[in-house]
């Protein structure tokens, strides 16, 4: 190229290859590319058709990307024997459509957990309803419910490892059980544990699915999603994926990536930190409840204590994450009050960043519902959720007590 490229214009779009590197940059790196050269109209060709392997643009893959959905299928596979794959999204979002639109199709029947996701709920409630979709709508941890729902039709079996923003489980094992017996998927939405608290393959899961928006990004900028299973269950998200257009930019990838090398640390603070406060805060006059999995009257204890991790714990119990939903007494506006009281934690959308955020839940994530549907959701109008963050805890536990003082 270079001996013809003699006009100014020419050289100036056609500038010098950059090095090639033969070291490999421990920073990572970052492919911007949304286009790739050939050395032959056959390369492209081959590579189209499947039978080479490469990148050909910026839609179908990315290295970026591709190196942080292998990084997320490497620690949520930590355990697993055979071969686990990942595929990143531009959102949570869009992995959960996704997997939906590859595992479901008209007149096909989902069985997903009552408390799930908003969007999640939408998407099922509101978009595939259109196309033929019907869903049931269980309790996670009531096999006797999930097996009694469960039809010649269902595709799909759909649940949070602990659900927004209750904090209660889903039993995956029982769960997984019941989907084998069915033939049919069970899919996780493990955004809230993380791989540093629950590997949702280990318990026989077949797929997992994160916003890492939240716990994997970890910094509140940047929003993501990916989702990890055996090979053969992940193609085809993929596929579907390309033809969607949900993929991850690659400066966010950057970003996903370098946040999961500091993902089991930051998790492991939270989640002792979440355990201090929420302990704290339990026996306040002003409380009505407080929900945390670590907590030994939570619902879930017993069931946390076998789906969690408990990697370099000191106290060797396990990690309980970072989600504790505080219910004052006095109602929807005893909530508004508590979260308008707080000074350190920061009345703040999303969850799972260095910062502690509080959301009121009836007035915010969870508005659509009247009470009637929030009792269903075993929601109360005031319940307040405190996404633990990296703050002291000391700090953290004197906000909400002073907070709750004043509630009178
Ligand atoms: C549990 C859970 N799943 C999925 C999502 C959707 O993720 P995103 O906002 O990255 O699309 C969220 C977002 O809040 C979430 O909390």
């Amino acid at each position: 190229m270079a001996d013809r490229a003699k006009g100014e214009y020419t050289r100036s779009v056609h500038l010098p290859k950059p090095p090639e590197l033969r070291q490999r940059p421990l920073g990572g790196a970052v492919v911007r590319s949304a286009a790739y050269v050939f050395e032959s109209a056959e390369e492209y060709s081959d590579l189209l058709a499947g039978r080479t392997e490469g990148y050909s643009y910026g839609r179908v893959a990315n290295p970026t990307a591709d190196a942080f959905a292998a990084a997320v299928a490497a620690l949520e596979g930590a355990n697993i024997d055979g071969e686990v794959a990942g595929e990143a999204f531009a959102s949570g979002s869009a992995a959960t459509t996704a997997v939906l639109m590859t595992y479901t199709r008209a007149g096909a029947h989902v069985v997903a957990a009552r408390a799930v996701y908003g969007g999640t709920y939408a998407l099922l409630h509101h978009v595939l309803s259109r196309f033929g979709v019907t869903v049931s709508w269980v309790d996670p941890v009531n096999l006797d419910e999930v097996r009694a729902a469960i039809r010649p039709e269902t595709a799909l079996v759909w649940v949070e490892t602990i659900a927004n923003p209750t904090t209660r489980l889903a039993d995956i094992p029982g769960l997984a059980a019941l989907a084998r017996e069915a033939g049919i998927p069970l899919c996780v939405d493990s955004t809230f544990a993380s791989p540093a608290v629950c590997r949702p393959l280990e318990h026989g899961a077949n797929l997992v699915m994160h916003s890492a928006t939240k716990y994997m990004g970890g910094h509140s900028d940047v929003t993501g999603g990916v989702i990890v299973g055996p090979p053969e269950l992940i193609r085809p998200v993929r596929d579907v994926r390309i033809d969607t257009g949900g993929f991850l930019a690659p400066d966010e990838a950057y970003l996903l990536r370098r946040g999961l090398l500091t993902l089991p640390l930051r998790k492991e603070r939270i989640s002792a930190s979440a355990l201090q406060f929420a302990t704290a805060l339990a026996d306040h006059p002003a409380v009505e409840s407080v929900a945390y999995p670590g907590l030994p009257n939570h619902p879930d204890h017993e069931l946390a204590g076998k789906l969690f991790d408990r990697s370099n714990r000191p106290d060797g119990g396990p990690r309980y994450g970072g989600i504790v939903t505080v219910t004052p007494r006095g109602g929807f506006d005893a909530g508004l009050a508590l979260a308008n009281g707080l000074r350190v934690a920061l009345n703040a959308s999303s969850l799972g960043g260095v910062h502690t955020k509080v959301t009121h839940v009836a007035s915010s994530s969870h508005r659509q519902l009247d009470d009637a549907a929030l009792a269903v959701a075993g929601i109360s109008p005031g319940a307040v959720r405190f996404s633990i963050g990296l703050e002291d805890p000391d700090d953290l536990i004197a906000d909400a007590i002073g907070s709750l003082d004043a509630l009178g």
